[in-house]
């Protein structure tokens, strides 16, 4: 858990520091007060005026809708947001299902004294994965493999419209994590371990939102998050559970911030706070980096919206708690449950003039300001029309090229691409035929799951379609039974799904006993193994390596398999490089390109073309616009 205050170290808090921070980042792009045009400003205005305290701080508070006690509760707190975390899906989990249950909570807020609507949010970090047959893209470190910057905001133009047709307003993405220490349970939430791919990704805001906020049907306000240095912890230690980034401010200027800039260029509606703490103070309370620096310095006018339950980062006095986190910054509250308690409680702060009455004022205007550019006032409801959008052929085929463009491929004795008329071609692994382990996380609930839990393709029903009529598929998930009669054995094997902390690892980062298991029986066939990798990070295969003929990372695909057999049957060349390096051991992890001894199995940036050669930067879009 996190350390005592007298633990804790001196946090960042030069001004100087800061100043010379913001210069050599190229400054605030989107500086100006947090009223938006004067047409907008002048409604927020008329909004405040008319509002009381207790509708000002309902405003302010962001509800799990699992916490809500009656939906009427919407209209009664005048609750500024309410969102589906992991797994709050509507009870027949369809989209359908999904834009009655958002536009019924609309409803509810319409009907409040002044009829502001909420703001409805869901972590739809690799897509609308909550939602049944929704497209699921690869999560974020597959999309940093592919290193293509127009791919991704595609990916948040898809993602958008299946979003908006459900009638959600707020999308709790992109992460803009720099993943500096891959036993954290979130690697897969980072685009990398270095700060370059993710500052190249603000067009992930541009494809959520659109040019502005409001211009099309499809525009869902983004959210940059973590803020800041989630992905920097000790140890890889999530946030949650008391993970410290003991860095310095030369280091979070250098690695963490760069992706930030870009997310707010782009005009990223708001900024999710992290968990985690800097330099011993955590985050929900960290004035000097929430006020002082996004928004003043870097003159972020949206909402700085809190992670789930942010409070209890700072204390479990709940008052201390509260008063500290919004004096810090924060203008939204994940409350996440019990928010009659946190209005009360942010009521008698506000009473007691502990709370600034102009910083209620700051936090509403933002929140208002954003509900009105989203055009939320005028379409509060669930674009409809949209929802054919949501996993169609065209989404499913942008998602099909997202995963070919994420395989890396890190070792070829030849065998690879395979012929489609391979005679007999033998598939095992416990990830050959389970599009839950092939999405991961945040897919249909929170941790996700193994199993059939989304429709799709897995890598066993591709390699099935891609194969000439004469070709025989053999599976068995174990390997069990595999023989010499076969010409390859295809072995997808890697991690289980997980989210956040309980994702952290602690171990030898290697694969587990199952699919050792699977390996070993496939070298004891003698069949030429190609493994294929699905997991969340690199893991350590150094020992297993010189048995294999070819190992491909494809990270965490989601829903379409095809975009594997794309690569392995060589309609399409890898492209993919490394957006992480790959460790020999446990004992290498947190060793970055330029340390000194810096010698991974695999370094960053490292991926293999056919023949051997290796892939150079930006092939992946070079190869696209040649074939368009
Ligand atoms: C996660 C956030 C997420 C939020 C809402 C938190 O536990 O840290 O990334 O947006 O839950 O689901």
């Amino acid at each position: 858990m996190r350390g005592s205050p007298a633990t804790r170290r001196p946090h960042l808090r030069a001004s100087v520091a800061l100043a010379a921070l913001l210069l050599s980042c190229g400054g605030a792009e989107r500086g100006g007060s947090s009223a938006g045009p004067p047409a907008i400003a002048a409604r927020v205005a008329d909004l405040l005026a008319r509002m009381t305290l207790d509708e000002k701080l309902g405003q302010m508070a962001a509800v799990d809708r699992r916490a809500l006690t009656s939906d009427e509760d919407i209209a009664t707190y005048a609750l500024g947001s309410v969102f589906s975390g992991g797994g709050a899906t509507p009870e027949v989990n369809v989209p359908a299902a999904w834009a009655d249950m958002v536009d019924g909570y609309q409803r509810v807020a319409l009907s409040s004294r002044l009829g502001i609507p909420i703001l409805y949010g869901v972590d739809a970090v690799h897509g609308h994965a909550n939602a049944w047959s929704a497209t699921v893209f690869p999560h974020e470190l597959g999309l940093g493999a592919a290193r293509d910057p127009e791919l991704v905001e595609e990916i948040g133009r898809a993602t958008a419209e299946e979003l908006a047709a459900t009638g959600v307003a707020w999308d709790f993405a992109p992460s803009v994590a720099v993943a500096r220490d891959e036993r954290w349970g979130r690697t897969y939430e980072s685009f990398g371990e270095e700060p370059d791919i993710a500052a190249s990704y603000g067009g992930y805001v541009t494809g959520l939102q659109g040019a502005a906020l409001g211009a099309g049907p499809a525009s869902v306000l983004a959210t940059a998050k973590h803020w800041i240095a989630d992905g920097g912890t000790a140890g890889g230690v999530d946030g949650a559970v008391g993970g410290d980034a003991p860095i310095s401010d030369a280091e979070l200027r250098a690695i963490h911030l760069p992706p930030f800039l870009s997310a707010l260029r782009a005009g990223a509606g708001a900024v999710m706070v992290s968990h985690n703490s800097v330099d011993g103070v955590p985050m929900h309370a960290n004035r000097p980096l929430v006020t002082d620096l996004l928004k003043g310095q870097l003159g972020f006018d949206g909402i700085v919206v809190s992670d789930w339950g942010g409070t209890a980062d700072i204390s479990s006095d709940y008052p201390l708690a509260v008063r500290s986190l919004v004096n810090a910054g924060v203008d939204l509250v994940m409350v996440p449950d019990d928010y009659r308690s946190f209005i009360a409680t942010l009521r008698d702060e506000v009473t007691a003039g502990r709370v600034p009455m102009d910083r209620i004022d700051d936090a509403v205007r933002r929140i208002l300001t954003k509900k009105l550019e989203l055009g939320l006032f005028e379409r509060p409801f669930a674009d409809r029309a949209g929802l054919a959008s949501v996993g169609s052929a065209a989404h499913r085929q942008l998602a099909r090229r997202a995963v070919r463009e994420s395989l890396v491929l890190l070792r070829n004795d030849g065998i690879l691409p395979l012929a489609r008329t391979t005679p007999r071609i033998y598939v095992a692994g416990k990830s050959a035929d389970d599009l839950g382990n092939q999405a991961g996380g945040w897919t249909i609930s929170w941790q996700g799951s193994s199993g059939a839990i989304i429709p799709g393709t897995t890598v066993l029903d591709a390699i099935r379609t891609a194969v000439a009529p004469g070709t025989t598929v053999g599976f068995d998930r174990d390997g069990l039974g595999a023989d010499g009669s076969w010409d390859v054995a295809v072995a997808v094997v890697g991690e289980t799904p997980y989210a956040e902390w309980l994702g952290d690892r602690s171990d030898d980062l290697g694969l587990d006993a199952e699919d050792r298991a699977t390996l070993a029986a496939l070298a004891r066939s003698g069949v030429p193994t190609v493994v294929i990798v699905v997991s969340g990070r690199p893991l350590v295969v150094t020992d297993l390596l010189p048995g294999w003929a070819a190992l491909v990372a494809a990270w965490l695909p989601g829903s379409e398999g095809e975009g594997i057999t794309d690569v392995l049957f060589g309609d399409f060349a890898p492209t993919g490089t490394l957006p992480i390096s790959w460790p020999r051991s446990a004992a290498q992890v947190g060793l970055h390109r330029g340390d000194a001894g810096y010698d991974p199995l695999f370094p960053y940036g490292f991926g293999l073309s056919w023949g051997g050669t290796e892939v150079a930067a930006g092939t992946a879009r070079a190869v696209r616009r040649r074939r368009e």
